[in-house]
């Protein structure tokens, strides 16, 4: 049997790109079989957050996501990363015999200092801190986003350097990309919230309304043939649409003339598409917001499945070194 796991950042009002990018396979995955870890990043957090009231409210709005859209705790096990401390005991193990030019080459490190983040030692060991993560579990399959595969592979590394001089202590895992890989933002670069190009995806009304205006396009009239593989509000459509309704509207937009939608239309098909899509979840997010100790118990619970499991890893790999 196959042991998922995946990590996301409370860092806010989780948008669509998170949601295309990894939570939606997170809570599809754990239907299909295998055991599964869910948890929410909040040690990694602290590399950028430097307000704890901000943290914590973003920490449950992450929960409350999660379990909102659907994930089945019975199946995958939902907790907050530190309610798991053995997972800092073990990034020091890994550490230790780990040469410097595996983390020096992560691309994430580089990309955050050159965007203005403070270049902390706990920012450049971000990965080493990924790789306990990934295996105090006993890992196998790590579901993450484009960006997040070098880190899986850096994971990998840090094992095999362990392993190799203490022996088959820990498993190593491989990354597992989702489909939608990338999902644009409302300009056209990759959606992400340090751009100030998202849409979350409980927004709904005006403030829906004023998002899926910005989405960028151009000046050509409905009746001028374009073709829809150019055009970026396609590239939201596809992900709300069903593959038919999707290939009917691009078909009109491809043949122009009287009949063909503008723009307009577009993105008032993509609002009711994505307010559709979330409605449910939006009710069942309203409900657990008005019920945090159901909320807490769910983590609780969560913390101490995760718990058990990283604690024999953290032992395992303590003996290995001499430290037991
Ligand atoms: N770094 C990941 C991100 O930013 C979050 C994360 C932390 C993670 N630990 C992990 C993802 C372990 C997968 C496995 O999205």
């Amino acid at each position: 049997m196959s042991t998922y796991l995946s990590g996301i950042q409370p860092s806010g009002l989780p948008h669509l790109g998170n949601y295309f990018g990894a939570i939606e396979q997170h809570i599809r995955l754990p239907g299909q079989g295998g055991e599964h870890f869910y948890f929410i990043a909040d040690y990694h957090a602290l590399t950028t957050s430097r307000d704890a009231a901000e943290l914590r409210a973003n920490v449950r709005e992450t929960a409350v996501t999660y379990l909102a859209l659907g994930l089945d705790v019975e199946r995958a096990t939902l907790f907050r990363q530190s309610h798991v401390p053995e997972v800092c005991e073990l990034t020091w193990l890994l550490a230790s015999v780990t040469g410097m030019g595996v983390l020096e080459r992560a691309v994430s490190y580089k990309e955050k200092v050159q965007k203005g983040i403070a270049a902390s030692v706990g920012l450049f060991l971000y990965p080493g801190l990924m790789a306990s993560d990934i295996l105090a579990y006993d890992s196998h399959l790590v579901p993450v986003g484009a960006d997040q595969v070098q880190h899986v592979e850096i994971a990998r590394d840090m094992a095999s350097a362990f392993n190799a001089v203490y022996g088959e202590v820990f498993v190593l895992p491989q990354a597992v990309m989702s489909k939608h890989t990338k999902v644009p933002g409302l300009d056209g670069e990759k959606m992400s919230k340090s751009y100030g190009n998202t849409i979350w995806v409980f927004e709904t009304g005006k403030a829906l309304k004023k998002l899926v205006g910005r989405i960028t396009t151009d000046s050509r009239g409905p009746e001028e043939p374009k073709d829809p593989a150019g055009l970026l509000l396609f590239d939201f459509l596809r992900l709300f649409l069903t593959p038919a309704e999707f290939e009917e509207w691009a078909a009109r937009v491809r043949a122009g003339g009287v009949d063909a939608p503008g723009y307009g239309h577009l993105k008032q098909r993509l609002i009711e598409g994505i307010e559709e899509r979330f409605a449910p979840a939006r009710k069942r997010r309203e409900e657990l917001l008005a019920d945090p100790a159901e909320v807490d118990r769910i983590l609780a619970r969560g913390a101490e499945r995760a718990r058990e499991r990283a604690v024999r890893t953290r032992d395992r790999a303590l003996r290995a070194c001499g430290l037991r």
